[in-house]
């Protein structure tokens, strides 16, 4: 996720795109940069700094380049590391176009490969680049054109703008399944990928439909069809939100606005982890990595908190996969346990941040005994992801949420991804059955979609139980490690004392809790333990237990002893701790809501530049 602003018109354009991207810094503030054209030179003039917009603005201070046309760019890595060279805008040798990309281009390697073998020189290790040495091959004197067969030829999730000097008067966008909105002026127009950066200027805006080219000038807009080029009729919007709603995108907290953002991450993740939707590609696992994986003789799981129970599904995956044992461990713990382990065995990390001290000093243990450590990691570039032998990416874009929601869905896709990656690698897998499972993988983020339908259903359960004071979560299996991260997203938030257990545990002690005021959360969707399921639920109903389920669709028997039951799409079970967790996230999040609690942002790992605040 990264943040776009673009301009045309007669203000001052620095202080504008600066501003713009300050409001977008939420979305990537690993580097940014601008570009426009320098009216008094002729020339594309091109400002960018590594960290935050901070560094930015002091390098431009003073610095006084009239244009009429620019854009600007803050940026989350996804390819290449954040550095002054990979931050964006990126222009071509000649520097007569300047691009900027929100998004994921999945064919850049093959095209930069072409591109290099026709004599372009890149810059930059980002896939963005791509687009701009195409713009160069393909201008014969009008950008529009060159534009559109420039980006025909790119396959992902994006949104592109471009300038050009050959073209002075005009700024080019265009969208596929990432956010653009067009600013609409007197005499001037704007773009951005929300319309936070445009409410100072305009309440009038476009919001481009996938597959649109715009062509952005001073007093008109156009929108044409990629494939066609034919016009396309704009339909004018008035917005009434006011800066800071607009920068939740509506939503009134970054959770809930997190909680909606998983079905794109989780189809980001899929477009970027695997090809042709039948080969699981990550960048990073090279050959040496796929020999220790082939060798190794265990497999250690550690991280914290939320990333901690993606460990422990990882754990129920690898094992069923691949049939390799798996030891999970707390980062916390491990680090002072004087942990057996040696140079036959893979580490591997799990942090959305990449920053947690625990989680490092993990690291540094399990370096310090020779393991090979493999990170799954959210931001390019941490200090985990440096200090690792390997990075895989995530794909969630920043969590400005501290209770993580996004992140863990991703941090689990991934792990499901690599749990049959390492099957392929230790030949526990055959390839029929590896595209079997990867074509059902694909339905993930229509099923993601499907399971937030229950949102209101959710908050009018969440109203009835905000007044309770203690809270069991109860599951088996693979979902085991979703009533834990069910507790943790109700204690974070909420503020009240919540207990995840292993349902089989229940008639060893917990079961003396139930009453009639204590809700019971089970996570039973179709699996292997269902029947088990089953007769914990007439347990807690025969102790008069508030009984709230998460249940597979059509279920036959646990909803209707239920006193609530949220459905999810039914998928194979190792897969469904990427649903049955969504209406525990929502559940949390209201009753948060209804008990007035303080549902702040910033992860303090995160280092991120963005104060608690309430209610933010
Ligand atoms: O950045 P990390 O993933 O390493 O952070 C680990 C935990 O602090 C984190 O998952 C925490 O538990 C979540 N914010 C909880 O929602």
């Amino acid at each position: 996720m990264c943040g776009i602003v673009g301009y045309i018109g007669n203000r001052k354009l620095i202080p504008l795109l600066v501003d713009g991207l300050g409001r977008l810094e939420y979305r990537g503030y690993d580097s940014s940069g601008i570009a426009f054209l320098d009216e008094k030179k002729g020339n594309i003039t091109c400002f960018k700094e590594k960290g935050k917009l901070a560094a930015l603005k002091a390098e431009l201070a003073g610095v006084s380049g009239a244009g009429a046309v620019g854009i600007g760019h803050t940026r989350w890595a996804t390819h290449g590391s954040p550095s002054k060279v990979n931050a964006h805008p990126h222009l071509d040798e000649n520097r007569e176009f300047a691009v900027v990309q929100n998004g994921i281009v999945e064919n850049y390697a093959e095209l930069k490969e072409e591109l290099i073998r026709k004599g372009h020189k890149f810059a930059s290790e980002t896939d963005t680049e791509v687009l701009v040495h195409l713009l160069e091959d393909n201008y014969h004197g009008d950008f529009l054109k060159a534009f559109r067969k420039s980006i025909q030829k790119l396959q992902g999730f994006f949104v592109f703008a471009a300038i050009s000097k050959r073209d002075p008067d005009m700024l080019l966008a265009f969208r596929r399944s990432n956010p653009l909105v067009i600013g609409l002026g007197k005499n001037e127009n704007f773009l951005a990928s929300d319309v936070a950066p445009l409410l100072t200027y305009t309440k009038r805006v476009i919001y481009p439909e996938d597959d649109q080219v715009v062509m952005v000038r001073k007093k008109r807009v156009d929108i044409f069809e990629l494939s066609t080029g034919n016009s396309v009729r704009k339909k004018t919007v008035n917005v009434k939100w006011n800066i800071e709603q607009a920068e939740k995108d509506g939503y009134p907290h970054f959770m809930l606005k997190e909680i909606y953002e998983q079905p794109m991450v989780a189809a980001q993740t899929l477009a970027k982890d695997t090809k042709n939707k039948e080969h699981i590609v990550f960048e990073g696992l090279d050959k040496k990595a796929e020999d220790m994986i082939r060798k190794a003789r265990k497999i250690f799981a550690v991280s914290c908190g939320t990333a901690y129970h993606a460990c422990m599904v990882g754990k129920y995956l690898t094992e069923d996969f691949v049939r390799m044992p798996v030891e999970c461990w707390v980062s916390s713990e491990f680090r002072y346990a004087d942990p057996i382990i040696n140079s036959k065995d893979l580490v591997i990390l799990i942090t959305q941040s990449g920053e947690t001290a625990d989680t490092l000093a993990a690291l540094r243990e399990a370096r310090a005994k020779g393991a090979y450590i493999i990170a799954i990691c959210n931001v390019v570039g941490s200090t985990i992801a440096r200090e690792s032998d390997v990075a895989l990416y995530t794909h969630a874009g920043p969590e400005i949420g501290v209770a993580s929601t996004k992140a863990y869905i991703s941090q689990l896709l991934c792990m499901t991804l690599l749990s049959l990656q390492i099957a392929k690698i230790r030949q526990k897998i055959d390839p029929v059955t590896l595209r079997k499972h990867l074509k059902t993988i694909q339905t993930l983020p229509a099923a993601i979609k499907k399971t937030l339908k229950s949102d209101r259903q959710i908050k009018r359960v969440a109203k009835k139980l905000a007044k309770s004071k203690n809270y069991l979560y109860l599951a088996r299996g693979y979902n085991y490690p979703t009533a834990l991260e069910g507790t943790l997203k109700l204690q974070e938030i909420s503020y009240v004392h919540a207990h995840g257990y292993a349902a089989g545990e229940m008639k060893h002690g917990p079961i003396a809790l139930v009453d009639k005021k204590l809700p019971v959360i089970c996570i039973c969707p179709q699996s292997v333990t269902y029947e088990k399921m089953a007769s914990n639920v007439e347990e807690i109903k025969a102790r008069n237990g508030i009984l709230v389920t998460v249940v597979s669709e059509k279920d036959a028997h646990i909803k209707k002893h239920s006193d609530y039951s949220f459905e999810i799409p039914k998928v194979p079970e190792y897969l469904s701790p990427i649903l049955t967790i969504i209406p525990l996230q929502l559940m949390a999040y209201y009753i948060a809501v209804f008990k007035n609690c303080d549902i702040v942002v910033i992860n303090p790992a995160n280092k991120n530049p963005f104060t608690i605040s309430k209610n933010s």
